[in-house]
């Protein structure tokens, strides 16, 4: 790394990648345990009073912060390796506070298992964040169809079951949408409610299936979970557990990308492909070579890549999470690209990034015209959210000259040390803290 590199004008308050581009990339690239994921199944150990070790956990500041509430709760909560204990026994409150649950929206999905577990559960409604305005109305509509009474004062959600002792009764929900977050927070509340509850429209992820698995395990009664139909039959208590969280598919699915946009064979693993399937249809369309490989893949790029469509989708769609990642590869791809985001309202953000490297990019709405240019070029950019910061170091890797990529702070909510992660397959990229920069500039 030049020094001057690391004097470019970038805000010294602030860390941020500094990527060297136009590097290929060799080698294997592990994919740790699905962070969208292990939140859930975190706040699944509160429904039972035994310990519950989750394996796989990956290592991500959104990780720490939900340990950080369940242990406000009076959980406990440590951690062996890349497994976690947590230890429901301890659990006395049902109120998270607002300054530990504002950092992370899957706070929210406490509010079902808390509900169920102490009969009241008091969350508070998650802020809006930049992708869209995040509302809860499918997580408290089902609730109130368990027979909870939901109410809000001071931005705080109340949900307190009605039924016999202070139990919810399982009754049929019908969702308006799939969301993943309603589909978790009530399957949760109803693995531990009187009779049978019926998810319609449910979400189909695979993280709401790993849920089911972790909750079976737990000894829940449920069927149909990766159908857009769940029912759970509701137990009186479920006991602990020792279960594994999946791999992440989009930490694989912006290494797959990754791979491509800079024309690299690089080996992924591990992959479940049938989380990833609309996505590897896409490289595949777009000219790459994917073959499976042990528990992973192996991607190569041989020529060039052509353009393609692609609308986001709730699962088994293309996932709404890979869309700013993938933009970054149409970016640089032969010919013209079409890109819709459905899923939320506002993830387009990273356009305007893409466009100050050079990318030839036109919005309308929630719709993006990609024309594929030879080359980026490397400048000071943001990342605005998780999935936009993984998009601007794919930008990064391809670009002529240096990127510096600030918005850390959203990019290690989900993924772990991933300049070290990159550099190990000889990308030519490091992280310059704030610190270091204002002692440089000094
Ligand atoms: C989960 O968020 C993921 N987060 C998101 O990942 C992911 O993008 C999203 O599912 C979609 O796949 C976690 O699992 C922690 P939704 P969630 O409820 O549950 C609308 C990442 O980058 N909606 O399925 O909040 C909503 O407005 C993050 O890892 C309603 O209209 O997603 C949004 O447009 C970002 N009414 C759409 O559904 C509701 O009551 C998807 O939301 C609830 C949601």
């Amino acid at each position: 790394m030049t020094l001057a590199a690391l004097n470019a004008p970038v805000d010294l308050g602030k860390s941020h990648l500094c990527i060297i581009g136009q590097q290929r990339l060799e080698g294997e690239l592990h994919v740790n345990g699905a962070k969208n994921s292990a939140l859930t199944l975190m706040a699944a150990s509160v429904l039972s009073h035994e310990p519950v070790r989750l394996r796989n956990m990956p290592d991500l500041t959104d990780i720490g912060a939900m340990a950080q509430i369940l242990v406000s709760l009076g959980m406990g909560f440590h951690l062996e390796g890349s497994s976690a204990v947590l230890r429901g026994g301890g659990l006395t409150r049902h109120d998270p506070s607002y300054d530990l649950t504002r950092k992370l929206r899957a706070s929210f999905f406490l509010i079902g298992p808390l509900v169920a577990r102490h009969g009241v559960a008091k969350v508070p409604l998650p802020g809006g964040c930049r992708i869209g305005s995040r509302p809860v109305r499918e997580h408290s509509k089902g609730l109130q169809a368990m027979g909870a009474r939901i109410s809000m004062e001071s931005g705080v959600v109340s949900a307190e079951a009605q039924g016999n002792h202070g139990r919810l009764q399982g009754c049929p929900i019908h969702l308006d949408y799939p969301s993943v977050g309603a589909t978790e927070t009530l399957m949760m509340a109803a693995a531990l409610a009187e009779g049978e509850t019926v998810l319609h429209n449910a979400a189909q992820e695979p993280e709401v299936v790993d849920l089911a698995g972790l909750l079976k395990a737990m000894g829940a009664r449920i069927q149909g979970a990766g159908s857009s139909t769940i029912k759970i039959s509701g137990v009186k208590e479920l006991h602990g557990a020792d279960y594994a969280v999946i791999p992440d598919r989009v930490e694989a699915g912006t290494f797959l990308i990754a791979a491509a946009a800079t024309r690299s064979r690089l080996h992924v693993t591990p992959v479940e492909t049938s989380h990833l399937s609309a996505v590897l249809a896409k490289l595949e369309a777009m000219g790459c070579s994917i073959s499976p490989q042990g528990q992973g893949l192996t991607i190569t790029t041989p020529g060039q890549l052509r353009g393609c469509e692609v609308r986001t989708q709730p699962f088994p769609g293309f996932p709404t999470d890979l869309q700013a990642p993938f933009m970054a590869l149409l970016s640089i791809a032969q010919g013209d690209s079409f890109v819709t985001e459905t899923v939320f309202e506002n993830r387009l953000q990273h356009v305007a990034e893409l466009q100050r490297m050079g990318a030839q990019i036109r919005t309308n709405g929630n719709a993006a015209l990609v024309k594929g240019v030879p080359m980026l070029s490397g400048v000071p950019v943001t990342g605005t959210d998780l999935r936009a910061a993984a998009a601007m170091v794919i930008a990064g890797l391809v670009a002529d000259g240096v990127t510096h990529v600030s918005g850390l702070e959203h990019l290690d909510r989900g993924y772990t040390r991933l300049e070290e992660r990159l550099q190990a397959v000889g990308a030519r990229i490091s992280r310059i803290d704030a610190t270091r920069t204002a002692l440089l500039a000094a």
